[in-house]
């Protein structure tokens, strides 16, 4: 399989439309159909300014579906797939995701098993979006409350980013999208600690350039390694235990962003590398600083830790019942799938806890 996504970036002042941006991609013609998936947020915050750019000629359908994690199920899938018969969509028919990771997941599963394949379209509003999902073809739906365990690789057509949209952006999204960029600061030289500390909203000049690098990095993975067999795990760095983390505030009723949960993640597993693969301590200290100002004080209740087990043993990237990590070496390159000791999980866990704490209590 091969990544064939092309990907348009957009900032407030050059707000182009999706009609040059699909023609661009030389896909404006192709669909005598649109329809256009949305969570309740953004049907109200978001499609009123795509609306404005949609291709003249075609007639636009709205599916409206719950915003938030409760949407990646089977029974919104199914809700979905009527929706779309009863637009009588076929082959011809391009789904438009117009929403953050959740539509973009969701909506990429649908039209990636809808008559056996649909082509659609991204269009992120959030941060996290922007940055990470909704590029490079995963898609998928929760079961229960493991997370993305049903799904599909399945490429967009086209990925339009344009910053507009995060003006109406919650700021706990904010901080999730921070949560993923953080990721790309430790696994590449383009995008350091020290630019995230600076950033602070949506009108900061520096964001296009940052989204613009998060976007280059992933794809340059996922053009490597599509299938995400290999390179691409490099992606899951803080997702181990942010994966469990998130898991388990939504077993025990936590509101918990993706991005904090990832957060919380990258600390613990950073602190696992430093313990056993000699990541070094001023690079410790930065991740830890970044953690506690923009991260620490905002998680209001955190799960048992013991919570987090089940879904720490159940994770995909586990190999047989060895826990695995990617971690990073003295010289912060990183250890793709390192077994972790059983042991070291409670104590990284209790080294987040600390950290938390510690930071609520200098607020
Ligand atoms: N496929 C991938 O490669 C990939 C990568 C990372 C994350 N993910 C998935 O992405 C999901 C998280 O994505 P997310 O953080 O975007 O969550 P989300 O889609 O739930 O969006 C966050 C919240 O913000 C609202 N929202 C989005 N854009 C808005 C806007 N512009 N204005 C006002 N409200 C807006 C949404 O309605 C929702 O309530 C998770 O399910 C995660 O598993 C997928």
């Amino acid at each position: 399989m091969k990544s064939n996504q092309k990907i348009f970036l957009f900032e407030d002042s050059t707000f182009q439309t999706l009609s040059d941006a699909l023609l661009k991609a030389q896909i404006g013609n192709a669909f005598n159909d649109l329809i256009i998936l949305v969570d309740e947020n953004t049907a109200l915050h978001c499609y009123p300014l795509l609306e404005k750019q949609l291709p003249q000629p075609l007639q636009n359908r709205i599916i409206v579906v719950p915003h938030g994690e409760s949407a990646k199920t089977m029974a919104v899938v199914s809700d979905v797939t009527q929706k779309l018969l009863r637009f009588g969509s076929t082959r011809n028919t391009l789904l438009i995701n117009l929403g953050g990771g959740v539509v973009s997941d969701l909506g990429g599963f649908v039209a990636s098993v809808f008559k056996r394949g649909i082509p659609y379209i991204n269009v992120p509003t959030s941060l996290l979006a922007m940055v990470d999902a909704s590029v490079g073809g995963k898609t998928g739906i929760n079961f229960h409350h493991y997370k993305n365990l049903i799904g599909t690789f399945c490429f967009p057509e086209l990925v339009y980013v344009n910053t507009r949209f995060l003006s109406t952006l919650p700021q706990n999204h904010w901080r999730s999208g921070m949560g993923e960029l953080f990721k790309y600061a430790l696994i590449s030289p383009e995008i350091t600690i020290e630019d995230l500390r600076q950033l602070r909203s949506e009108t900061d000049s520096e964001l296009l350039p940052l989204i613009t690098k998060s976007l280059a990095i992933k794809q340059k993975l996922v053009e490597i390694d599509p299938l995400d067999k290999n390179e691409r795990h490099l992606l899951n760095v803080g997702h181990t235990i942010g994966h469990a983390f998130e898991s388990a505030c939504a077993e025990s009723g936590i509101r918990m962003t993706h991005g904090e949960a990832v957060a919380a993640g990258i600390l613990a597993e950073c602190y696992m590398s430093s313990i056993m693969s000699g990541f070094p301590a001023h690079r410790m200290d930065q991740v830890i600083h970044l953690f506690v100002e923009q991260f620490a004080p905002f998680y209001e209740q955190l799960p048992d830790p013991m919570a987090m087990n089940p879904f720490l043993t159940h994770d995909k990237k586990n190999q047989g019942r060895e826990i695995m990590a990617i971690l990073f070496d003295e010289h912060e390159k990183p250890i793709l799938n390192r077994p972790i000791p059983p042991t070291l999980v409670p104590e990284a866990i209790n080294f987040l806890y600390q950290t938390i704490h510690g930071a609520r209590q200098n607020t």
